[in-house]
């Protein structure tokens, strides 16, 4: 079958459209023959050997996709390591999920990760609800769509910041009661959660906008690394830092994740989220693709089809 294999970190080149054998399903795994997978920033960061907690190389990334399993139209998360950028990928029979049925595979490969990353800080973590204000960065990408319209179903007013006009007009037309550029976000609001995926001067940055009692949780650093952080301020201002990574709860808390899986389907189901497709390649462009997210040009996810 075809995959896109990953020899060497490096540039998007190196993504390599290749022949590999078809998977063999393990003792509780299915095979899902996948029509759409989707992209996540921390594919792009394996690629560039940017990722805390690599897998070893050669790989197939992508770490969600949407297909069929015996005509079974699905949703499915391959385990830590990927897999996903093939016609087909072996998936714990567990981490699959129906696909509702109004939805194409192409918002099934961009809806578990973006909206699981958003759903569990803002509901398990954080108190998200009527009077409270959210601060979701880098609003227009995968998990910053997500979160504006989690915040949203809430009752939260949100407030989304993005690199570009055209951004700001996707994270409104989402839903976000305000929209804003990075230059300066820190006197423009009052937050008393942030959702943070960017990391680097935002995340500092974001303790600004905090009332007391409010948090940062911080969820990704495609802007750059997390600084070290003083407890002493924090103290001082009645504010807290929390940290989310969704790969770790899967494996210590499956339970909690699959409920919150049959949350965020159903409130797709009701029509209350939907996830954002910004752009869709062919499998063999996965390199084309990568390029889009690099250079900060894509909205919403952007996904692959075999
Ligand atoms: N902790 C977890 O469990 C978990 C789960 C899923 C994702 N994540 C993390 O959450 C973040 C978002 O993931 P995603 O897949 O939804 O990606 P994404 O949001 O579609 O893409 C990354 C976004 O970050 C912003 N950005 C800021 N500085 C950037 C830079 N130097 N280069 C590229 N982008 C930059 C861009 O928006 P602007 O141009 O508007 O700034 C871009 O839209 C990633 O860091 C990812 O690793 C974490």
């Amino acid at each position: 079958m075809k995959a896109v294999l990953l020899r060497e970190p490096g540039g998007p080149e190196r993504l390599e459209y290749a022949d590999v054998p078809e998977p063999e399903p393990r003792d509780g795994e299915v095979v899902v023959r996948v029509r759409a997978a989707g992209i996540n920033f921390a594919d792009v960061l394996v690629r560039q050997g940017r990722y805390p907690q690599p897998p070893e190389l050669p790989t197939v990334l992508g770490s969600e996709v949407a297909g069929e399993v015996d005509g079974r139209r699905v949703m499915a998360l391959p385990r830590a390591g990927g897999g996903g950028y093939a016609e087909a990928v072996a998936v714990d029979d567990a981490l699959v999920v129906p696909l509702p049925e109004s939805a194409t595979f192409e918002e099934g490969a961009s809806f578990l990760l973006t909206f699981l990353t958003a759903w569990i800080p803002l509901t398990r973590m954080a108190r998200v609800g009527e009077g409270s204000t959210v601060l979701v960065h880098a609003g227009a990408g995968g998990v910053g769509s997500a979160a504006i319209q989690v915040g949203k179903h809430l009752g939260a007013r949100v407030v989304a910041t993005a690199s570009s006009e055209e951004k700001l007009e996707v994270a409104r037309g989402l839903g976000a009661d305000e929209a804003l550029l990075y230059d300066g976000f820190e006197e423009q609001v009052r937050a008393d959660v942030v959702l943070d995926s960017v990391g680097g001067d935002v995340f500092a940055r974001s303790f600004a906008t905090l009332n007391p009692l409010g948090v940062v949780v911080a969820a990704g650093f495609a802007g750059g690394w997390w600084e070290p952080l003083d407890p002493a301020p924090l103290v001082g201002r009645n504010v807290g830092v929390l940290g989310f990574y969704l790969g770790r709860l899967m494996r210590h808390r499956p339970e909690l994740v699959a409920d919150a899986v049959a949350e965020i389907v159903a409130l797709w189901e009701a029509g209350s989220v939907r996830p954002l497709v910004g752009a869709t390649f062919p499998l063999a462009q996965a390199g084309e693709a990568h390029r889009l997210i690099e250079e900060r040009r894509s909205v919403g996810k952007v996904v692959l089809v075999p």
